[in-house]
């Protein structure tokens, strides 16, 4: 595997260990070398193609993976649609009128079948479209493990009760992540995704205006970054509007992420919580990757020597 020295690598590698997690062994980076060589330059070159249209959608499909990864593995399960027998996982909380990019997945699809027929799973898709993404953002790129299978069946309720919500404390969080084999310093590194991406002001705008029912905004707001939100976001405006996710490089995919915390800048209170929870483990954690990159490293590689 290829490491870069970076803190944004600490997402990817981890996220890189959690894909691994559910069938350790069983995956291995040259999966389709004979079957279809060329599986990760097609992938790259239609999201390329997507991100002239559209310099947010690189985001969108990573996090299509984590939401498919997080309910029975990463199996491709969010991508079915209803029928007789399926209730989508595109119809859970946490993805309806809010996942995106599922056009550029079917693109993406269609090319690959084009060259390889009947060969490269769709949940090998999402893991190298996750891959794509962060590559061609500027963040480090990675060998990635292939041989998924693809589920026949979705899991709407678990899609509802296992992906973790941004209103929802740092404890329940972090419970869902140890559900699925992720520990503290897989949470707060994998939160760094929120590097790139949008998110809607419904999301958030109880901390602008009224947190936790105070009538007061969310205390650990920045009031610079308030007042920036509060135009984005009016009292009584659009809840679909879009703020960046990382206000200082919204389509670049660094360590700015950690940064932001640190200056009271996260968007959604699930972010700012790993910073601002007073005696939080995760508050050492976010100190480390925005700053000391000799821990991160060392931490890399024992997530990854566990993970295999
Ligand atoms: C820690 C718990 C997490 C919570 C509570 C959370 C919540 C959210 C929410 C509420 C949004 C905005 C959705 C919208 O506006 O419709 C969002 C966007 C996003 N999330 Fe997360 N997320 C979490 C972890 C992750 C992880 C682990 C990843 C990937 C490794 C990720 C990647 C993203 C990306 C890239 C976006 C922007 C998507 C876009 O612009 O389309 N998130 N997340």
């Amino acid at each position: 595997m290829m490491f870069y020295f970076s803190s944004s690598l600490a997402v990817v590698s981890i996220l890189v260990a959690f894909l691994l997690h559910e069938s350790n062994g069983q995956l291995n980076s040259t999966f389709y070398s004979n079957t279809c060589p060329n599986v990760s330059s097609i992938v790259s070159g239609v999201i390329q193609q997507a991100l002239q249209s559209d310099p947010r959608i690189g985001a969108s499909l990573i996090r299509l993976h984590f939401h498919d990864c997080f309910v029975n593995g990463c199996d491709a399960s969010i991508l079915l649609d209803n029928n007789g027998t399926i209730r989508s996982e595109k119809d859970a909380a946490p993805n309806t009128n809010s996942t995106r990019g599922f056009n550029v997945v079917d693109n993406i699809k269609t090319a690959v079948e084009n060259s390889c027929p009947g060969v490269v799973s769709c949940a090998d898709i999402l893991a190298i479209a996750a891959e794509a993404s962060v590559s061609l953002a500027g963040g480090p790129s990675w060998s990635v493990l292939l041989g998924r299978r693809d589920s026949r069946t979705a899991n709407q309720a678990g899609a509802n009760t296992s992906i973790p919500s941004p209103f929802e404390g740092l404890s329940s969080i972090t419970s869902k992540f140890s559900a699925v084999g992720l520990n503290t310093n897989d949470l707060v590194a994998l939160s760094g995704a929120h590097t790139f991406g949008r998110a809607q002001c419904r999301l958030f705008s109880n901390r602008l205006y009224n947190f936790n029912g105070t009538g007061n905004p969310d205390p650990t707001l920045n009031s610079t970054y308030l007042a920036t939100l509060r135009q984005t976001c009016p009292q009584n405006g659009s809840g679909t509007a879009l703020a960046n996710l990382d206000p200082t490089t919204p389509d670049s995919f660094d360590s700015n992420y950690f940064s932001n915390l640190q200056n009271n800048q996260g968007l959604l209170q699930s972010d700012q919580e790993l910073f601002s929870t007073t005696g939080s483990a995760t508050i050492a954690i976010v100190n480390t990757f925005s700053s000391n990159r000799n821990c991160l490293l060392s931490k890399l590689r024992s997530v990854n020597d566990k993970y295999g």
